[in-house]
Parts: C-alpha cells; sequence; structure tokens
C-alpha cells in the first residue's frame, strides 16, 4: 500500500495554541465556522471539504486513533488525487467537546454545527455521560452566532427524547425529521448493517442567547520551600471534584532534581502532569516540569500546591 505523509498544519493541539483560537488567523480568512463533533473516522468533514462551499470546517474528537483515521483520509486524497491542498479549511482537534467550547471559541463565533450519531450512553447510571444535557447546550448556545444551527443525528429514539426534554430553556427552537441513511458514516454504516434504515435529525436554531464567558487559562505559580529530603516525600491524594492522584516520584541527586509524575481529574478533563522540585541557591521551587503539555488548569494550580505542601512536610514537625 502506498503510504502518504500525514498533512501538516491540520491537527491542532488545544494545549499549544493561543486560547480562545484566533479563528480568523488560523486560516487565513474570516468564513464562517462550522465545527463537527464526535467525528470519528471523519467521513462527513471530509466530505464538506471537498464541496466548493466558503467553510472553515473544524472536528473535535476526544479518540487518538480516529482523529489519525481522519487525517490519513486528507493524506490519501492529497496524495493521490493532485490536490495538494485538500483540507486547508479544516483544523483536527483532540479534545472533549465542553472543554473546547469553554475555552477556545468566543462567545457567538460559530456558526454552524454537526453531530452525528453521539454516544448514546443507554444505561440509565450513565445519562450523566449524555453530551447533549440542558448544561451543554446552553454552552453551545453562547458560542454560536444568533440563528445560527445545529443537527444532531441518532439513531436512537430514546436518545432523541431525552435531547427534546433537555431544550426548553436553552435558547434554541428545535424540530425533527425522520431520515434515511445519508453521511455514510462508520456508525450510519454500522446500523444499516443491522438493518436500520430510519434515523432521526433534530435541528437547532439558535432564537435567544445565553452568556457563558470564556473559561480562562489560570496562572501556575512556583512555590518555594526552604528544606526538602527527598527520601522522605510522600504524597497524600486529593479525592473530589478535583482529584489529584499520585503516580510516580523520581530523584536526580546530581541535579538536585525531583519529578513527580500526577494525574490531574477535573471536569471534563484529565491530565498527566509532572512537577519539578528543583534546588535553587537557598530553598526548593516547586513547578510545573518544563518539556510537556498541559492546559494549565485550577487542577494543575492545585497539584503544585499539593506537592509543595507534601516537599515542605519532608522536614517539618512530625516528619
Ligand atoms: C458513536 S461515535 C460516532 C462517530 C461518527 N460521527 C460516525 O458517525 O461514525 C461518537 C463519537 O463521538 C466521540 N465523542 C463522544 N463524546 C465526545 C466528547 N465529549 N467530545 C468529543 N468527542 C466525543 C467519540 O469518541 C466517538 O468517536
Amino acid at each position: 500500500m502506498e503510504m502518504h505523509p500525514l498533512p501538516e498544519g491540520i491537527f491542532l493541539s488545544h494545549v499549544d495554541v493561543p486560547r480562545p483560537v484566533p479563528w480568523r488567523e488560523q486560516f487565513g480568512n474570516d468564513n464562517p465556522l462550522h465545527l463537527e463533533i464526535g467525528f470519528g473516522l471523519g467521513e462527513f468533514l471530509v466530505q464538506q471539504a471537498g464541496l466548493p462551499v466558503r467553510e472553515n470546517l473544524i472536528g473535535i474528537e476526544q479518540d487518538w486513533s480516529r482523529l489519525c483515521k481522519c487525517l490519513s483520509k486528507v493524506a490519501l486524497i492529497r496524495g493521490s488525487s493532485g490536490k495538494a491542498d485538500f483540507g486547508r479549511n479544516m483544523r483536527l482537534l483532540r479534545v472533549d467537546a465542553t472543554v473546547a467550547l469553554e475555552r477556545l471559541f468566543l462567545p457567538r463565533s460559530i456558526t454552524r454545527v454537526t453531530c452525528l450519531f453521539p454516544c448514546p450512553w443507554p444505561k440509565k447510571a450513565h445519562v450523566k455521560y449524555r453530551l447533549f444535557s440542558r448544561d451543554f447546550l446552553c454552552l453551545l448556545n453562547s458560542r454560536l452566532a444568533d440563528h445560527a444551527k445545529v443537527n444532531i443525528v441518532t439513531d436512537w429514539r430514546p436518545y432523541l427524547d431525552w435531547m427534546l426534554e433537555e431544550i426548553p430553556g436553552t435558547g434554541f427552537r428545535s424540530g425533527v425529521e425522520t431520515i434515511g441513511a445519508r453521511f455514510n458514516t462508520k456508525f450510519e454504516r454500522k446500523w444499516r448493517a443491522e438493518g436500520q434504515e430510519q434515523f432521526w435529525e433534530l435541528s437547532l436554531i439558535k432564537h435567544e442567547h445565553h452568556h457563558r464567558p470564556v473559561t480562562e487559562d489560570v496562572e501556575l505559580r512556583a512555590c518555594f520551600v526552604k528544606d526538602f529530603d527527598p527520601g522522605r516525600f510522600q504524597f497524600e491524594n486529593i479525592v473530589g471534584e478535583t482529584s489529584v492522584i499520585y503516580k510516580d516520584f523520581v530523584f536526580d541527586q546530581k541535579q538536585n532534581l525531583g519529578l513527580v509524575r500526577l494525574v490531574v481529574a477535573e471536569k471534563f478533563l484529565t491530565q498527566h502532569v509532572w512537577v519539578a522540585v528543583i534546588k535553587t541557591k537557598n530553598q526548593w521551587c516547586v513547578a510545573k516540569a518544563d518539556g510537556h503539555s498541559a492546559l494549565p488548569t485550577a487542577g494543575v494550580a492545585l497539584a503544585i500546591e499539593q506537592v509543595a505542601k507534601a516537599a515542605q512536610e519532608t522536614t517539618g514537625p512530625g516528619s
């Protein structure tokens, strides 16, 4: 099989971009933004990119392997059809949709949203994981331009009914249509192969604005402790709405440098974070380690403070 290099400039790291993203600079134009949430293998995005429509396409997907498959599709089209700039109006982000909307988009900046076959989470105990909750719809509303349209297609009637219950008070007017297969995405093909021919398309039109400010980055400040004994380092996990869970601690005596690996779990966001404890002239500095990316959130700031507390306790009373 012929290999094609992955296209550059299409994948965007939500951690490394300026937030909110200056989309006009990113695309080099002011065309309307069309967002696809949970694009899977990217069939719909790729179809849209092939249309002669002046739209900037932004795909959000939380699964790495699916995102890579979408990038490979673009590479294949570029390599095999001679359209070297195919997908120039496309950007892909590997991030949870709530985190993306909260941090990467200004209010009233998106003109169209598509979501094909959102995960239905059919078990009662899992309803809390469904995406189009009232709260998410209010957030989505805040990022949409006035009168912008959202299309959500589902294969599962109870999911449609649940969404219809979530809509009141979110600033959307809704309409439902029964449709046949028309997107040729992996999940549409899957349901068709199982004999399903009818799906439901929910259209939402924004008619009233809900304000939700952009979630801003938190300044990650370094902490300082006077003394530190790495041999006595013990970290107390924090478990709650924000959890900070200890994974590893390594210490390099030559450099007087300790590294603590932690998992920081906040609502919709789980990050692996390294916190460094490094000797300076006459004290120890505790800060996020260089060389890895993490969104600067309140959870990461808490992780740094907790490491500083644990470092302090290695020589303090009771150690
Ligand atoms: C059932 S699949 C449908 C994929 C694709 N749209 C299709 O029709 O084949 C749902 C997709 O949404 C993604 N997804 C689910 N929740 C998400 C979230 N909160 N943010 C981003 N992507 C999400 C999943 O990783 C998965 O790829």
